[in-house]
Order: C-alpha cells, then structure tokens, then sequence
C-alpha cells in the first residue's frame, strides 16, 4: 500500500506548495472517505481513498504527462528569473511540482514539447541509445543543395568537430525541409545546416517517436497525453 502524507498528496497533485496545502488542510479545505481531515501529516493510502480539495476529487498520478504545442519566445526550462518558461505556460488544472520539459527547444523553435515530472521516462526519450527520432521542420535562408540530403544521412561533422548520427532530410521546397534525427546535441538542427552555410530561418517540432504535435494545439496550449499516445512516443516510429 502506498502511504504519503496529506498535504504532500494535495501539493503533488495540485501544483500548489507544501506550505499552502497545509494551511489548506488546517482550514478544513480537505475531506478524505466523506470527512474533513484537518491533520496534513496523516497518511493516506493514494491508491484507494477518496479525497476532495476545494469540492473537487483529487485522482491521484504518480507522474504526468504533458504535450505542449511550444510558442517563440519561451523558455524550455522549468523556471527562470526573468524570462517566460513553459513550465510557466502549463494550466493549473495539469500544474504540479516537479515539471520539467523533456529536453530543450531553442527560445525561438516551436512544436511539439513534452512535459513530466517523471524523469525516467525523460531519460529514456532523450537518450540516443532509444533511438527515439524527432522530426523537424526547417525553412532555411536559401536553397537545400541535393547532396546536402547524402551528407546528411553520413551522419553530418559539425564546425566543432563533432559527428553527428545519421540524419534522414527531406528536400519539400528549395529553402524548405523535413529533418529526423535520433539524438539531441545543442542546437544541432542548426549547426546541421550551419556546416552547408545555410542559416535557419523557422524551427519546429513535429514529432518525437511515434507521437506527432495533436493538430488542435495552438502554439501556447498543452494538454495531457492520452495513455495510447503516451505509449506511441516511446515506439520507433518513422514520420514521412
Ligand atoms: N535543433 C536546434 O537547432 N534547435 C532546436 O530547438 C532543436 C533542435
């Protein structure tokens, strides 16, 4: 049986902190099996009792999981100072502790971003060893060369040195392209095309794995996976 305190069932769930949720608590905003439990330290079986928080039923999650369709200008980190993060972006019906994207898109790339506070699972997207690929969509400054479509499925060496794993790119337009890559170096689309000295004028994510960007999505808005497409981001997936 899995016991955890009160009021940290009442912050995971609800975003809120530890400190809030106890005076929640205190104030008898909590019932717990039909009873106002005003005690945040009692322990609570998660999986089998009945808790409400300010009228509302607390279903509890161990983790969530998060789609974002990613807008400009935003920061993919879970806090900042200064600056907007998607974290800051996330609704409080879906807002707990612990959020954080899934990897990093630049400031100013847009698409599909996920968003957990399960860092299992993270690990296991991001990592190249899954061979999760990720599908891009680029508008560059001038037109593709035709080899640039060879040289990149070589695996492409960037200014630094680095090499790159095999990388499928799709010619669409002159100056417009279809990228898979399987791994996630800093700003690697980028420094991709950087090397044919061609310069990235829009980014955006389409897909990663089997889970392309939910076509209702604005750029801003997020949304929880359902369990089928929870499962679909982890498959090996080739979005043509
Ligand atoms: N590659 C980039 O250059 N930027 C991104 O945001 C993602 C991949």
């Amino acid at each position: 049986m899995n016991l955890q305190r009160l009021d940290k069932i009442i912050a995971s769930q609800s975003g809120i902190s530890r400190t809030d949720a106890k005076a929640d608590i205190r104030h008898g905003l909590v019932s717990v099996d039909g009873a106002v439990s005003r005690d945040p330290s009692v322990l609570i079986s998660v999986e089998n009792a009945e808790i409400i928080y300010k009228g509302q039923a607390v279903s509890y999650k161990k983790y969530i999981y998060i789609v974002m369709n990613k807008p400009k200008g935003v920061l993919s980190a879970s806090n900042d100072k200064n600056r907007k993060t998607v974290v800051d972006l996330v609704p409080p019906e879906l807002s707990r502790s612990g959020l954080f994207p899934v990897g990093r898109l630049d400031k100013d790339t847009t698409g599909l971003l996920l968003i957990t506070d399960d860092g299992q699972f993270a690990h296991r997207v991001i990592s190249p060893k899954s061979d999760i690929k990720k599908v891009y969509e680029v508008l560059l400054d001038a037109p593709i060369p035709t080899d640039a479509v060879e040289k990149f499925s070589a695996g492409v060496v960037l200014a630094d040195g680095t090499k790159c794993l095999p990388a499928d790119l799709k010619i669409i337009e002159p100056q417009k392209a279809r990228v898979e890559i399987r791994e996630g170096k800093y700003h690697q689309i980028k420094r991709m095309f950087g090397v044919l000295d061609l310069g990235v004028n829009q980014l955006k994510r389409l897909s990663v794995g089997g889970l392309t960007l939910p076509k209702e999505l604005n750029e801003g808005e997020c949304r929880e996976l359902t369990e089928s497409e929870l499962k679909n981001v982890e498959k090996r997936f080739v979005h043509k």
